[in-house]
This record gives structure tokens, C-alpha cells and sequence, in this order.
């Protein structure tokens, strides 16, 4: 699929790119929400931290308001599919040839619960010792629309630096993360999308998902592309991934695991 040149000109002015035209064709669209569905019913890698509730206390025995599984194909590796090379195309055309571009997580948000995701910056989730440089890619299974959670995002704020965060409602046993002060969201753009669409944007770009008060879970799968990372030239601190007390960790500490951060690492797939 080849951008043109205002689409790549907007990526980089604005931080962001919603693109409609599908990069996945029907048949396989279905074949890989039927995996995710199941994949989410089996809450596949929880006992490694890697399927947890990114917006609640994620106990066990509650249904999750935002389920999470970071690296899907690492259990069903039949999620994988011809649209993983379309986008690694896209990704190419945006960030050079030299990008490595990989399934980073699904997300479901299930009907009627399915809690907003608020403002926040991917790259504070992160090692602040690193300079990141990367794009993620979100493909919605199903249409999305302001009403079952499509993605907003800031125009321009993937030039501001990573801003204050906190877990979601202050919580440290809250995965999730949000801005502390979301009045600097002042030019907010919703990206409705049909099934297989997809939006990208930068690592440090201001998004957020509204509630799903639809009758329908919205599923999306979020794709990673990258650059190799660098030293980050300076310090910062990240106090509010220090702080955190969430049961991911202690089910990921339980399991012997150590990337914890959940920063995309772009892999081969096993
Ligand atoms: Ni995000």
C-alpha cells in the first residue's frame, strides 16, 4: 500500500495518520478476530504478567474493564497474517527502511464496561534511559466510532516532551497510566475507523479512547515498529512506573520474567 505524499506529510506534522482503506481483506479479518476472541477467553499469558486489566486492580476472579495481552503470538502464533508485511510496508515508508516492525498487544474493550483510556503518552510507559523512536500501529477488528472507543489523538504533541504521568486514578495498582494534567489536550482529533483500518502515531504523541457504551466488545491489535533505540542524552525519571505495585508484576517477577516495562521489543516470532 503507498502513501502519498500529504499522508506522509501529515504523519509528520501532525504526529498521527488515520488511514480507512483496509490492510487486511475480509476473510482474513475474520480468521484473526476468531483467534483473538478466543485468545482473550483463554486470558492467554496472564500467569506471566503479560495478560492483565489495564485499568483496574486486575484480580482475578473480576472482569477486566480493559483487557490486555502484550506479545499474542507468542501463544497463538496464528494471529499473524499477510497485513503484518502491509504494515511493515506503511511503517517503511514512514520511518525508513530500516525499521523492525512486530505485533506489540492486543486490546479489548469489552461491550458496556469497557473503561475510557485516558490521555497519555506510550513512551512513559518506557525506559527513561532510552531515546525511542517509534510508531505503533492500532487495527481495529471491527468498525470503531466515538462511541465504542476509537482513538483520539493531540495534533503536534509528538514534539512535546514526555509530560507528567500517574497510574490511572492515582493508583499504583493500576497498570495503566495517565497525564496528570490534561488541560494541555486542547486540539483533540477522533479517528473513527472502518474493520482493518488503522491509525499510527509516534512514540511520544498525546492519545486517548473513550468508554465503550456499545452493545459490542471493540477489539483492536497494535502493531510496533521501530528504529533501534539510543541512550537518552540527559536524565530523566519516570517516578511514576517506580512507585507502581500492580499484580502484572508480581505474577511476572512469580514467573522468572524481567521485561516488565512492557516497552515494545520487536522480535522474532518463535
Ligand atoms: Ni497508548
Amino acid at each position: 500500500m503507498r502513501l502519498d505524499l500529504q499522508q506522509v506529510r501529515s504523519f509528520h506534522n501532525a504526529g498521527f495518520i488515520a488511514i480507512s482503506q483496509p490492510v487486511i481483506d475480509r476473510r482474513n479479518l475474520a480468521k484473526v478476530r476468531d483467534i483473538y476472541d478466543r485468545m482473550f477467553e483463554s486470558r492467554a499469558g496472564r500467569a506471566e504478567g503479560n495478560q492483565f486489566d489495564l485499568a483496574g486492580t486486575d484480580e482475578d476472579d473480576r472482569p477486566a474493564a480493559l483487557s490486555q495481552i502484550l506479545y499474542p503470538h507468542r501463544y497463538y502464533p496464528e494471529i499473524r497474517g499477510d497485513y503484518v508485511e502491509t504494515i511493515h510496508d506503511i511503517a517503511q515508508q514512514l520511518l525508513g527502511p530500516a525499521v523492525t516492525t512486530e505485533i506489540f498487544h492486543a486490546i479489548l474493550k469489552p461491550a458496556g464496561i469497557g473503561a475510557p483510556t485516558p490521555w497519555h503518552q506510550d513512551e512513559a510507559y518506557w525506559e527513561p534511559d532510552r531515546q525511542y523512536r517509534s510508531i505503533s500501529i492500532w487495527m481495529p477488528l471491527q468498525e470503531v466510532t466515538v462511541d465504542n472507543g476509537c482513538l483520539w489523538f493531540n495534533d503536534g504533541s509528538h514534539e512535546w516532551d514526555v509530560l507528567e504521568h500517574r497510574s490511572i486514578g492515582g493508583d499504583p495498582r493500576v497498570h495503566g497510566l495517565e497525564l496528570v494534567d490534561s488541560s494541555v489536550i486542547r486540539d483533540a482529533v477522533p479517528c473513527p475507523l472502518p474493520p482493518g483500518g488503522v491509525t499510527i502515531h509516534r512514540n511520544r504523541t498525546c492519545h486517548y479512547a473513550g468508554p465503550n457504551t456499545t452493545g459490542e466488545s471493540r477489539r483492536a491489535l497494535v502493531l510496533s515498529a521501530s528504529l533501534p533505540d539510543r541512550p537518552y542524552v540527559g536524565t530523566r525519571q519516570f517516578r511514576w512506573n517506580d512507585g507502581k505495585d500492580t499484580r502484572r508484576a508480581q505474577r511476572a517477577a512469580e514467573a522468572g520474567r524481567t521485561d516488565q516495562t512492557g516497552a515494545p521489543k520487536p522480535e522474532a516470532v518463535d
